[in-house]
C-alpha cells in the first residue's frame, strides 16, 4: 500500500477484522439496564421539594468529576456525527458497530442524569442548561481520517474508562461506585474494540499508522475540552488524582502503546521513523515533568485536595 492510503480502500481492506471483532464484542458485552441502577426510593418530587445545595451528599471534587463525565456522555450526538463521518463509507460490519457502539453509549448519560437527578447530587437545573450549551457547541476534531479517528477513540475509551472508574472510587458511594464500574465495563470494551482494529491497521502499512499514533498522542484532548471551566474543573481533578499526567501517561498511553508494540516495529518509512522518534521523546519529556511535578508536591507543606491515594490509605 502506498504512503498516502485511499481512505475507503482502508475501510474496504480491514471491514473482514471488524467484523471478527464486531461479533467478538457481541458475545462479550452483557445487556445491562440503567433502571437496574439508581436508588428510586430516595426520590422526591421537585415541584413539591425544589432542588437546594444543602441537598448534595456528593460534594467538592466528586460532584465537579460527576458533572463532567456526564456533560461529556452528553455530547454523543457529536461523536455519532464524527465516527459516522469516519467509519460510515464502510460496509456491513463498519456501520454495524458505528450504531451498536451510538447505542452502548447512549447508556451512560442516561444512568448518569437518572443516579444524579433521583439522589439529588447535583442541581438539575444547572445539569441540563449545561447539557443545553454542551450540545448546541458540539465537539468536532480536524477532518480526521480513519486511523487518526481509529488512534485517537483508543485512547479516548481508556482515558474514559479511568476517569469515570476513578470518579466512582472517589465518591464514596457504593451505589455510585456501581455506576461507574458499570460504564467502565463499557468504556474498556469500546478500547479493545478500537484498538485491535488499529492493530490490524498496523499490519497493512505500519509506517501510516505509526504517523496517525504519534499525531494523536501529541495532541491529545479529552472529549469534555470545550465544556465551559474545564480546565479549573479537569485541574482540580487532577490534583484528586482522578486523572492527571501520571495516569494519562501510565494507564492511557504506554499499555496502548506496548500492546501495539510501537518502539519494536521494523521496516518503517524515513517519516514514520521520524515520527516513532518524536513520539519517544514526548513520551521521555511527559515523565520528566510528571516526575519534577510530583517531587514538588511532595515537598509541599500546603494541605492540597484529598486524592484517590491518600483516601485508599485512609481506608486502610
Ligand atoms: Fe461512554
Ligand atoms: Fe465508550
Amino acid at each position: 500500500m502506498n504512503d498516502h492510503i485511499d481512505e475507503r480502500a482502508l475501510l474496504i481492506e480491514l471491514e473482514p477484522e471488524v467484523g471478527r471483532l464486531y461479533n467478538r464484542h457481541a458475545s462479550m458485552a452483557q445487556e445491562w439496564f440503567p433502571h437496574d441502577f439508581i436508588p428510586y426510593r430516595l426520590g422526591r418530587d421537585f415541584d413539591k421539594e425544589p432542588w437546594t445545595p444543602d441537598q448534595p451528599r456528593l460534594t467538592g471534587v466528586a460532584q465537579t468529576s460527576f458533572e463532567i463525565g456526564l456533560l461529556t456522555e452528553d455530547n454523543l450526538p457529536s461523536y455519532h456525527r464524527l465516527i459516522h463521518g469516519m467509519f460510515g463509507n464502510g460496509d456491513g460490519a463498519w456501520l454495524n458497530w458505528v450504531g451498536r457502539w451510538t447505542a452502548e453509549e447512549g447508556r451512560h448519560a442516561i444512568v448518569l442524569r437518572d443516579y444524579l437527578t433521583v439522589t439529588r447530587n447535583i442541581d438539575p437545573i444547572a445539569l441540563e442548561r449545561g447539557r443545553m450549551t454542551q450540545l448546541q457547541q458540539g465537539y468536532d476534531l480536524d477532518s480526521p481520517d480513519t486511523l487518526h479517528g481509529l488512534a485517537y477513540v483508543t485512547f479516548q475509551e481508556l482515558a474514559t474508562r479511568i476517569a469515570h472508574r476513578n470518579t466512582g472510587r472517589y465518591s464514596d458511594d457504593p451505589v455510585a461506585d456501581k455506576i461507574m464500574i458499570r460504564i467502565a465495563t463499557d468504556e474498556n470494551l469500546h478500547m479493545v474494540f478500537y484498538r485491535d482494529v488499529v492493530t490490524a491497521a498496523i499490519k497493512l502499512d505500519p509506517s501510516a499508522a505509526v504517523r496517525a499514533i504519534t499525531d494523536e498522542v501529541l495532541r491529545f484532548q479529552m472529549p469534555g475540552a470545550g465544556i465551559p471551566g474545564f480546565m479549573r474543573k479537569a485541574a482540580q481533578m487532577a490534583k484528586a488524582g482522578i486523572y492527571d499526567l501520571r495516569v494519562h501517561r501510565d494507564e492511557v498511553l504506554m499499555p496502548v502503546i506496548r500492546h501495539w508494540r510501537i518502539f519494536e516495529l521494523s521496516g518503517l518509512d524515513a517519516t514514520a521513523e521520524e515520527a516513532r522518534k518524536r513520539l519517544a521523546e514526548h513520551l521521555a519529556k511527559l515523565d520528566d515533568q510528571i516526575r519534577r511535578f510530583e517531587e514538588r508536591l511532595a515537598h509541599s507543606k500546603v494541605p492540597g485536595t484529598e486524592t484517590l491515594r491518600r483516601r485508599a490509605c485512609r481506608r486502610i
